[in-house]
């Protein structure tokens, strides 16, 4: 862990195309056995797991260990994280469930009050910026952050720079199509030099798909014009 923030970690799984889901962002289970054992190992050995409220709204994921599929004994499992500017989880979120620790970070704009099952972080002025909440969950003592998506997180975490690995589990499927969202979504890339470049690290079959680990080459990466 450096001062300013804790270890950062992405991990989801794509299609052969590049895409975290199917038509219109509709949840994809691209995951085989194998990787979700995989996920959960990731899961338990990280201080929290992020997510932004995309993916509550999509997906509403329980961001839980699932230590049934681990042979290690139940640890007290990771702070749930989701970036969520302006208070959009909604009641009765699986998230809100008062079952793990979580922290709904917002931004000086958020009016939203939540249940006493989340805590809020007001970690931007107009949005949630990351460095500020980097910095809030190091001050914390947190360790290291699994961020886990969606295509619009991704994409501001990894044109941050400010990212320690990158995992994805590539899953034997084409989706294809014009609206299934892809690993990274955000400002549009007009050329190479607003391109994030990755550093690769290696390729393992895992199942029936395959583990892909990169680095980060250098710092952030702004979008074109
Ligand atoms: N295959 C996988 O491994 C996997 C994993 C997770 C999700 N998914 C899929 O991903 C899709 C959801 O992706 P998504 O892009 O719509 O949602 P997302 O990335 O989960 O959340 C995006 C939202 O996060 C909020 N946010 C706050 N601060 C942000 C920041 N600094 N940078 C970026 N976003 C910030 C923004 O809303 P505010 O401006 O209101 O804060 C933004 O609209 C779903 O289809 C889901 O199934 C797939």
């Amino acid at each position: 862990m450096t001062a300013s923030r804790p270890k950062v970690f992405v991990n989801c799984a794509i299609s052969l195309d590049g895409r975290l889901a199917y038509a219109g962002g509709r949840r994809a289970m691209l995951s085989g056995p194998e990787d979700l054992r995989r996920v959960q190992r990731l899961r338990a050995a990280s201080s929290a797991i992020l997510v932004g409220a995309g993916t509550v709204l999509a997906d509403d994921p329980s961001l839980r260990v699932h230590w049934d599929l681990l042979s290690e004994p139940p640890g007290p499992g990771p702070v749930r994280i989701i970036l969520d500017s302006m208070g959009r989880t909604p009641e009765g979120s699986r998230v809100l469930d008062g079952s793990q620790p979580t922290l709904i970070a917002v931004s000086e704009r958020c009016e939203r009050r939540f249940p006493a099952t989340a805590e809020m972080l007001v970690a931007g002025r107009e949005r949630v910026e990351l460095d500020r909440l980097w910095s809030l969950l190091a001050g914390r003592g947190l360790r290291s952050v699994l961020v886990e998506g969606g295509g619009n997180v991704i994409a501001s975490v990894l044109r941050s720079g400010s990212f320690d690995r990158v995992t994805v589990y590539v899953a034997p499927v084409v989706i294809g199509g014009r609206t299934a969202p892809s690993l990274a979504l955000g400002p549009e890339t007009p050329d190479q030099a607003s391109a994030v470049p990755l550093r690769f690290e290696r390729a393992e079959p895992l199942g029936a798909g395959v583990v892909l680990t990169y680095g980060p080459v250098h710092g952030s990466v702004e979008p074109g014009p």
